[in-house]
């Protein structure tokens, strides 16, 4: 069989032998386990000719930028620029309900925010970098550009997934790709190695557009991400407590468009609906809704209640993929 270690090997002489000893590479970061074990993989390899990105653009989860942030700098030391373009993403998705005109816009806005990036290093290095870091696995791979014959490429067109492809125009980048033959237990494993800390590479996937497809329709109205950022907390958080984490491929909370009646102290109240879901799954292309044991939902749904003003109800996803997808948009 193929040991991590020599993948790591192979994998740095690669980018060594590729990356020429003048040539500066980019690299943005999500804050997920891809992105952030291929930069401490290139790190590893060309050190701080490495520049890395990480964008806030507000839809990030509870105290995510800071918690992410923290990673990079203390325990990777890898060289991160934090920009915060939360206005200048909201604004954009104000209004806008499409799915996928959401995940357009994202895709767009970052891409403009990744580009101004890429030319003020030009302007500090005096030369263009050469070469751009992507996360990029075998699924993404397969997923987008699915091999002819499978019966894959309809389904797959449903959703665009943003972080393959969309490079800044005119900079002429390379790609490097290291983690583009392995899946996501594979790549863990290499982050073990690399000695990412053990807490963040058990994370849970996240999805490029984050929370602007966990909040249905218009994710500027009703305060809807700050009330999903702290169910969402209490959820994960529940799940952490009660040992579960690492059994599931993903959990999260979904913000509903709906209000429905409710009854809190001797109030009427017209409140919001959550939903809670949670998969197990290998590689996120099929996936199996979770059965949490019956007191612990009792729990997680009273927290949320009780906690988070302006939520109402709580209901859980009971829906496997097929025929659902894991996200709800
Ligand atoms: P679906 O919802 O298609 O999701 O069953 C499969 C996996 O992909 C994640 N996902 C995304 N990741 N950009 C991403 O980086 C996206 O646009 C995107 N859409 C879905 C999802 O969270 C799950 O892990």
């Amino acid at each position: 069989g193929w040991k991590m270690e020599n993948v790591l090997d192979e994998e740095i002489k690669v980018i060594k032998s590729t990356v020429g000893p003048e040539d500066h590479v980019i690299c943005a970061l999500s804050g997920g386990v891809d992105s952030t074990v291929a930069a401490t993989l290139v790190h590893k390899a060309i050190g701080e000719r490495l520049h890395c990105i990480f964008v806030d653009n507000g839809l990030l989860r509870y105290k995510e930028q800071e918690r992410v942030m923290a990673t990079f700098k203390k325990d990777l030391h890898l060289p991160v620029t934090c920009v915060d373009a939360t206005e200048q993403f909201l604004s954009k998705l104000k209004g806008v309900e499409d799915p996928e005109v959401k995940r357009k816009i994202i895709g767009k806005e970052f891409i403009c925010i990744f580009d101004a990036f890429a030319h003020d290093l030009e302007k500090k290095l005096g030369k263009k970098p050469a070469y751009l870091v992507q996360g990029t696995l075998y699924p993404d791979v397969i997923e987008s550009c699915p091999p002819p014959g499978t019966g894959r490429s309809h389904s797959h067109t449903i959703k665009s997934h943003h972080n393959v492809g969309g490079l800044p125009k005119d900079m002429k980048l390379k790609l490097i790709e290291p983690l583009k033959l392995l899946f996501k237990d594979e790549v863990r494993q290499l982050g073990k190695i690399l000695d990412v800390p053990e807490g963040f590479l058990k994370r849970h996937p996240f999805p490029g557009p984050g929370l602007a497809v966990r909040v249905l329709g218009d994710v500027t109205k009703d305060s809807a991400l700050d009330i999903l950022r702290q169910v969402d907390e209490i959820f994960i958080q529940s799940i952490k407590d009660a040992g579960l984490y690492d059994t599931i491929w993903q959990a999260f909370a979904v913000f509903l468009p709906v209000r429905s009646v409710g009854v809190q102290g001797d109030q009427r109240t017209h409140s919001h609906v959550v939903a809670l879901r949670a998969v197990t799954s290998q590689d996120g292309m099929t996936a199996d809704w979770y059965q949490f044991d019956h007191k612990f939902l009792d729990h997680v749904s009273r927290k949320i209640c009780n906690s988070v003003r302006g939520v109402n109800r709580v209901v859980l996803d009971i829906t496997s993929k097929p025929p659902s997808t894991i996200e709800w948009e």
